[in-house]
């Protein structure tokens, strides 16, 4: 086995599905092409992509740039390897990314930077709102005429904000991140891997929200809910590089056009297109935490996903993220919840989360929250609750 790809596979590496379809709160990621993507995907018109053959990537790649105000983009296979791809086109090998700690990024794409970039991280803490103390990020930049200190080479924040529960960043602090990085030289990345949630929620353009980076990542797969796909864009050059990235690392796709099919449907103006919908998911996470912050059992998550303790705070759902911690051993109350019809996943230590998207609607918000109160009652006795915190209690778990 490859260095870099080792470790045990855990016992069960799937989740668990239940006999009756569920509503999956796991994540946005498990949403299902529409009929108008499975129209569009069956009537495609492909051709080789690493060719630049295939006219429905190059349609999507166009209508990408042109939506974020950008010069190109580039078809994905995740967001994953946009990030990646991203990575290797603006930094060289030895220097260093400058990052949240939490981050996507950072904790859940196999140390990529590390692995494939060959870049370190100086990671920052990020606040309750999902941004960076600015004194720390200007703190942050090496000395470039130090030769013992790597060499900073990007900027990157994620948007929205997944660990203080998806919260939108906003254009100025964008734009002031990035005049920052670029008063050393260094560019900006945006991991918007739910890019579109943050311009839904903020009420702004797409262009307006992009336009201070340098780059962005989003994802088409997720509450956008195309099959497969993220794009990547930037200047000309920038994405000259990404696409000699992708290549690097094995995602040159050839007839992806019909993967691509269900992006152009996606990012559409009128009544197929994806974007607008969003706004029902942000309602339905509202509702959701609203309908969870009356239960005995649940409480703050704590740390910058809720700093305050005590009973959850719908306000913290501002886009399409609930977390919670629960009163009870979390993998118990999961199976419970699960056996009730309802899936939700852990989020971090001892917290929950769902994730509000296509195909969840506001009658499965009602059952939800009437499943997670049968569940807790479920769990009450088995559970080692008495030994467990308050919920609310320990506010620092996430940190
Ligand atoms: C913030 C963020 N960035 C990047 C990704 C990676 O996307 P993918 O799963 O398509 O690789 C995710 C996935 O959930 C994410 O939440």
């Amino acid at each position: 086995m490859a260095a870099g790809c080792r470790g045990a596979p855990p016992a069960e590496w799937r989740y668990p599905r239940p006999a009756m379809p569920p509503i999956d709160l796991r994540s946005d990621t498990v949403t299902l092409p529409t009929p108008a993507m499975r129209a569009a995907i069956a009537a495609a018109e492909v051709g080789d992509d690493v060719y630049g053959d295939d006219p429905t990537i190059n349609a999507l790649e166009a209508r990408a740039a042109a939506l974020l105000g950008k010069e190109a983009a580039l078809f994905v296979a995740s967001g994953t390897m946009g990030n990646l791809v991203a990575q290797l086109a603006h930094l060289a090998r030895g220097q260093e990314a400058i990052a949240s700690r939490d981050s996507h990024l950072v904790v859940h794409e196999a140390s990529g930077h590390a692995v494939v970039v060959g870049a370190s991280v100086c990671m920052l803490r990020d606040r309750p709102d999902g941004t960076f103390d600015l004194d720390e990020l200007r703190a942050a930049f090496r000395d470039p005429g130090d030769p013992h200190q790597p060499v900073t080479g990007l900027v990157a924040i994620e948007n929205t904000h997944s660990q203080s529960m998806a919260r939108p960043l906003s254009v100025e602090y964008t734009r002031t991140v990035a005049d920052i990085a670029h008063e050393h030289g260094v560019p900006l990345h945006v991991d918007g891997a739910r890019f579109f949630n943050a311009v839904v929620a903020l009420g702004v353009r797409p262009a307006e929200l992009a336009g201070p980076a340098d780059s962005v990542t989003f994802c088409l797969s997720k509450g956008l809910a195309c099959p497969v796909g993220s794009v990547v864009v930037g200047s000309r050059d920038f994405i000259w590089r990404a696409r000699r990235a992708r290549k690097l690392v094995g995602g040159g796709m050839r007839q992806a056009g019909f993967l691509a099919a269900a992006g152009l449907v996606a990012l559409s103006d009128g009544p197929d297109g994806m974007i607008p919908r969003l706004a029902e998911d942000h309602r339905n996470a509202r509702l959701l935490a609203e309908g969870l912050a009356g239960l005995d059992g649940i409480g703050s998550p704590g740390g910058i996903t809720q700093p305050t303790p005590g009973p959850l705070d719908p306000d913290r759902a501002v886009t399409n993220f609930v977390v919670f911690r629960v009163d009870r051993e979390p993998a118990a109350f999961l199976d419970a919840l699960r056996d009730r019809g309802v899936l939700m996943g852990p989020f971090g230590r001892d917290t929950i989360r769902a994730v509000t998207h296509f195909g969840i609607r506001a009658a499965d918000i009602a059952a939800t929250v009437a499943a997670v109160r049968d569940a807790l009652a479920d769990t009450a006795e088995a559970s080692p609750g008495a030994a467990r915190p308050a919920v609310g209690a320990a506010s620092g778990a996430l940190a």
